[in-house]
C-alpha cells in the first residue's frame, strides 16, 4: 500500500530535527507542526521509520482527520474509515487519547463513541455480533485540538525511546529521543571526539556513536505492527537488513564518559555494552573538578579537531544544590572554552543564568524540554 499517511509525535524542539530524519529515509510530504511530524509513503516506510528514527516517540497511521463538535459528527468521522483493511475480525483494538480546547472535552466519553463506532463498522465488515479481542494489537489512539479531530493506529508498541540497551538506569537520565536530538543539533559525525564529563548512564555517548556509526536505534526490538498481517515477517527482515547495510564500521568515532558516581559508571558500561558499542567508548569515575585534558589528549584516537563535548549536568533543585550545579557550569566553561581544545561544547540546562554564571554567551540557543523542565540547548561552537 502506498500513500500511508502517518504522523510521528517527538519532544518540542525536535521537529526540524525529525524532518531531516525523514528526508533520510525517503519519506514523503514532510510537514511539522508543534510536537509532531506528518509524512506520507508506504508500508516500507512505516518499517524503516519504527527502525531507523531517532527523535520520533511512535510512528502512527492517520486513518481519518475530521472536524467535531458533537458526538453525532465525531462517531460518524471514525464510522467512515475502513478498519476492516487492518483489523481482523479476532485482534484487540483498545482506544486511547485526549481532547484539548474542544467543544468535545470529555476523554471517556470520545473514547466510547469511537470504540462504539469501530465495533458498528466491524460488526459489518464481518457480519459479526461478537469481537473476541484475543489477536495482535491495533491500539486506536486520538487526539482532539481546537475541534480537530485525528484518528490513529499505533504501529510501535513500545516508545521508540526504549531502544533495548538501558536496562539499568541512574536517578536522572536523560530520554533517549531528546539525546539523540541533542547529538543531531551538536553535528556529530563519524570522525567525532565526543566527551560527556557528568555522563551519568551514558545515553548521549551511546547514542552519539549510534549516530556516528549509523547503527539504527531500533534494530534490536520489536515493534507491535510486527503482529499485523499488513506486513510479512521478511518486510520487517528487509527492513532491518536495510538498516545493517548502512552501517558504518569505517567511523573513528570515540567517546570518553566521566562522572563523580562509580555506580553510575558501572551502569554506562552495561548500556554501552548492550547497546554493541562499548569499543567506541571509554568511561572512567572521575569528577569534573578532576577531569584532565590529558585525559582524553593522550588517547591514540582523540582528534582535536572533531572533538565535540555534550553534557546534561546536574540541575539542582535546592539552593545548596543550585550552587553546586553552578559550579559545574564554571568548569565547564573553564575546562572546554577558550582554550586548545576547539571550544564545541553543548550543554543542556534550565538555568536561565548560565551563560552569566558559565562566563560566555553561547553561539545559539534552542528551548528544548527535558520532561516536564523548560531547558535551553546551549550551544557553542
Ligand atoms: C542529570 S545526570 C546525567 C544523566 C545522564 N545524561 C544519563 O542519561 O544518565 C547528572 C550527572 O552528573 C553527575 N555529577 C554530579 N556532580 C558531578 C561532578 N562534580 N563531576 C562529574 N559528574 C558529576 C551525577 O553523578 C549524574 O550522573
Amino acid at each position: 500500500m502506498n500513500n500511508i499517511k502517518m504522523v510521528c509525535p517527538c519532544l518540542f524542539g525536535l521537529e526540524s530535527v525529525l524532518t531531516r530524519e525523514l528526508k533520510y529515509i525517503d519519506a514523503q510530504n514532510i510537514k511539522a507542526t508543534d510536537g509532531k511530524v506528518f509524512f506520507e509513503g508506504s508500508f516500507e516506510t512505516l518499517i524503516d521509520a519504527n527502525i531507523n528514527l531517532r527523535t520520533a516517540e511512535r510512528v502512527l497511521i492517520v486513518m481519518n482527520e475530521f472536524k467535531a463538535t458533537s458526538f453525532e459528527e465525531l462517531y460518524q468521522g471514525v464510522f467512515l474509515i475502513d478498519w476492516g483493511n487492518f483489523i481482523n475480525k479476532n485482534d484487540k483494538f483498545p482506544v486511547k487519547g485526549w481532547t484539548l480546547n474542544s467543544v468535545l472535552k470529555s476523554e471517556p466519553a470520545c473514547q466510547s463513541i469511537i470504540k462504539k463506532a469501530v465495533v458498528e463498522k466491524l460488526k459489518k465488515t464481518y457480519k459479526t455480533s461478537w469481537f473476541e479481542e484475543t489477536g495482535a494489537l491495533y491500539q486506536i489512539q486520538f487526539s482532539i485540538q481546537k475541534d480537530n479531530v485525528l484518528i490513529m493506529l499505533d504501529t510501535s508498541g513500545a516508545g521508540l525511546h526504549k531502544r533495548g540497551y538501558r536496562k539499568s538506569t541512574v536517578l536522572a537520565p536523560i530520554k533517549e529521543t531528546l539525546a539523540a536530538g541533542i547529538v543531531s543539533l551538536s553535528r556529530v559525525n563519524s570522525k567525532s571526539s565526543v566527551c560527556d564529563p557528568c555522563c551519568g548512564s551514558g545515553t548521549l555517548l551511546i547514542e552519539s556513536a549510534l549516530w556516528a556509526l549509523k547503527i539504527a536505534p531500533g534494530l534490536n526490538r520489536r515493534f507491535v505492527a510486527e503482529d499485523w498481517n499488513a506486513m510479512s515477517d521478511s518486510d520487517w527482515n528487509l527492513g532491518r537488513q536495510r538498516a545493517i547495510s548502512k552501517i558504518n564500521k569505517d567511523s573513528s568515532f570515540m567517546a570518553f564518559g566521566s562522572d563523580i558516581d562509580p555506580e553510575a559508571i558501572e551502569i554506562a558500561k552495561i548500556n554501552a555494552k548492550r547497546a554493541g558499542i562499548s569499543s567506541r567508548i571509554n568511561f572512567q569515575t572521575k569528577s569534573i573538578q578532576d577531569l584532565e585534558f590529558l585525559d582524553f589528549k593522550n588517547s591514540q584516537d582523540f582528534e582535536k579537531s572533531n572533538f565535540i563535548v555534550l553534557t546534561n549536568p546536574p540541575y539542582g533543585e535546592r539552593l545548596l544544590e543550585v550552587n553546586q550545579a553552578r559550579e559545574i557550569y564554571k568548569l565547564l566553561g573553564q575546562k572546554f572554552l577558550n582554550n586548545n581544545l576547539n571550544n564545541n561544547l553543548y550543554v543542556i540546562s534550565p538555568d536561565e543564568d548560565f551563560e552569566k554564571i558559565l562566563g560566555s554567551r553561547a553561539t545559539k540557543r534552542r528551548k528544548l524540554y527535558n520532561g516536564m523542565i523548560k531547558c535551553q540547548l546551549y550551544m557553542y561552537f
